[in-house]
């Protein structure tokens, strides 16, 4: 194995081990075993193109064990007895664990995924553990209500109860934290659960699966399957034992998933998908901040994030000035592989997505929108991994692919505006509505467009802040549920009504 490592990185003893021990093997009901088939899959380093490790590849039997297991440990067994304070404590000791082994988690994740060890080692991983430990604290505190109904001598009150068996599916851009973001409140809740890595990203899943076990939940309660689309991901989401699929990754997957769950069981599904999302610059913004705010919002994770701030809107009186600061920060944004010191930015995830963002790149310029800086993929040291430049297009027809489709890359599209009522118009005319930003000193219009603007999340003078305490998901074709908060509760709980004659 060629990790590329600078000479001065040494990874931690754990990481080595980790890596070095055999192929990766599912966790199901607590064991972990080879797929049925003995198929393998590579797990593949995205900075050098060579391999990590070889990963089971689990199939349609693979995943009905793992069923089997999490229902049994759904209807029977200690988990089923536990209170909410007591996985609350397995919640919060999982938290402890993820702290402790922080380090190793975070070189596997910029291994696995590419993006900087600061990135992985200060944000990923600390974001993890605050999910858990989110969760480890509403676990004791799913109420119910009491409600006042019309008959007399009738007292009703209503359980949140869990769902069943969910399987979680989530993609490979930001592996360890998504894996969070769905285990800690399906558990918090009390269901079992099947989680699906990315195919591209499965290392620090597994690795949460060790320190799940050891944190102590019972066999069964959360199992790892690991593999592609087809045959994994697919025989989850056709699974009649499964009561819901809550799931992260491409809109095109997420109707696939809604049909499944409508053909199979009528499952439960929640989706968090795609978006294009506007963020706006006002010419009486702190320009300085919002250039940068506007920068970190596209080029952050190589573009490859679900609320990349792709459709930058900027007051026309600034627009040269905008486009002009954003390109030259975009050229100062160091991109190479997530070991170099001072790295921000590392490879996009695979061959298959370079080549996808790379002809968004051709097509945009086709199309007639404007190249201002970057569109190459980088070479030299870095020829081997995915790499490439922080790109700045400027555009004004919105019909433009440019405008329209999730790039999921470095690529930011510029356009000038003239007015409110067209500003509006254009950040609305998407089949997305996950996030959008705003930039101005001007209180009144901040909220104004936050109020107008169809997105789950608007940020004001900021951008791409995420917390386990805000509820988080999309408008229109970016999905619908809200992850983070209290309203994750809502995605993995029943309420159940309960009717008590008292006449
Ligand atoms: P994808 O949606 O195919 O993959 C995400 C997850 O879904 C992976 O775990 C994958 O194995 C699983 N999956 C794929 N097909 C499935 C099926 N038929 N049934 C069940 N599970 C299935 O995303 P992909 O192909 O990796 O990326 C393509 C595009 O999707 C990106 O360029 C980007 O536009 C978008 N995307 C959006 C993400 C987000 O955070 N909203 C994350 C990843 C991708
Ligand atoms: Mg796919």
């Amino acid at each position: 194995m060629n990790l590329n490592l600078p000479p001065e990185i040494n990874l931690q003893p754990g990481t080595l081990q980790f890596l070095q021990s055999g192929p990766k093997r599912l966790l199901i009901n607590g064991e972990w075993v080879d797929a049925l088939s003995g198929e393998t899959f590579a797990s593949v380093n995205p900075a050098n193109g060579e391999e990590l490790a070889q990963v089971a590849l689990a199939g349609v039997e693979d995943v009905d064990m793992a069923v089997h297991a999490a229902r049994a440990a759904f209807e029977h067994g200690p988990w089923r007895e536990m209170s909410g304070e007591e996985r609350g404590r397995l919640l919060w000791k999982a938290a402890d664990l993820i702290e402790a082994y922080t380090d190793e988690l975070a070189e596997l994740e910029t291994l696995d995924n590419g993006k900087p060890i600061r990135l992985s080692s200060k944000v990923d991983l600390p974001n993890t553990a605050k999910h858990f430990r989110y969760y480890a604290g509403l676990a004791g505190k799913l109420e119910g209500t009491t409600v006042p109904v019309s008959f007399p001598n009738q007292f009703v009150y209503t359980l949140r109860e869990p769902v069943g068996v969910v399987g979680l599916i989530i993609p490979w851009n930001f592996p360890i934290q998504m894996a969070s973001w769905k285990l800690a409140p399906a558990l918090a809740c009390g269901n079992t659960a099947i989680l699906k890595p990315a195919e591209e990203t499965p290392l620090t899943a597994l690795r949460l699966g060790e320190i799940l076990i050891e944190a102590g939940f019972p066999p069964g309660v959360v199992n790892i399957v690991t593999g592609p689309g087809e045959p994994t991901g697919a025989a989850i989401t056709a699974h009649m034992g499964i009561d819901k699929v809550s799931f992260t990754g491409s809109t095109e997957v997420g109707r696939k998933i809604m049909e499944a769950a409508a053909r199979s069981n009528l499952k439960r599904v929640s989706l968090e998908l795609g978006g294009k999302s506007p963020n706006v610059i006002f010419a009486d913004a702190d320009l300085g901040k919002a250039v940068k705010g506007a920068t970190w919002g596209i080029f952050s994770t190589a573009g490859q994030e679900c609320v990349a701030g792709s459709r930058l809107f900027v007051e026309r009186p600034v627009f040269q000035q905008v486009l002009e600061g954003l390109a030259g920060e975009s050229r100062k944004v160091r991109v190479g592989a997530g070991f170099t010191p001072k790295v921000h930015v590392g490879p996009l995830i695979s061959q298959r997505q370079l080549e996808r963002v790379m002809g968004y790149i051709e097509g945009g310029q086709k199309s007639g929108a404007q190249l201002v800086s970057g569109g190459e993929r980088l070479g030299g040291e870095l020829s081997q991994g995915y790499f490439m430049s922080p790109t700045v297009f400027a555009y004004e027809d919105d019909s433009l692919q440019l405008a329209q489709e999730e790039i999921f890359g470095p690529v930011a599209a510029v356009t000038p505006f003239d007015s409110w009522d067209e500003l509006v118009m254009r950040a609305n005319s998407s089949r997305y509505g996950l996030a959008a930003g705003v930039w101005t000193q001007d209180i009144t219009k901040a909220h104004r467009f936050a109020h107008a603007v169809k997105a789950g999340t608007v940020w004001i003078n900021t951008y791409d802040l995420i917390d386990p305490a805000a509820p988080f998901g999309g408008y229109k074709e970016s999905g619908f549920g809200r992850e983070m908060g209290r309203d994750a509760l809502d995605l993995y709980t029943e309420v159940k009504t309960v009717w008590v004659g008292l006449g």
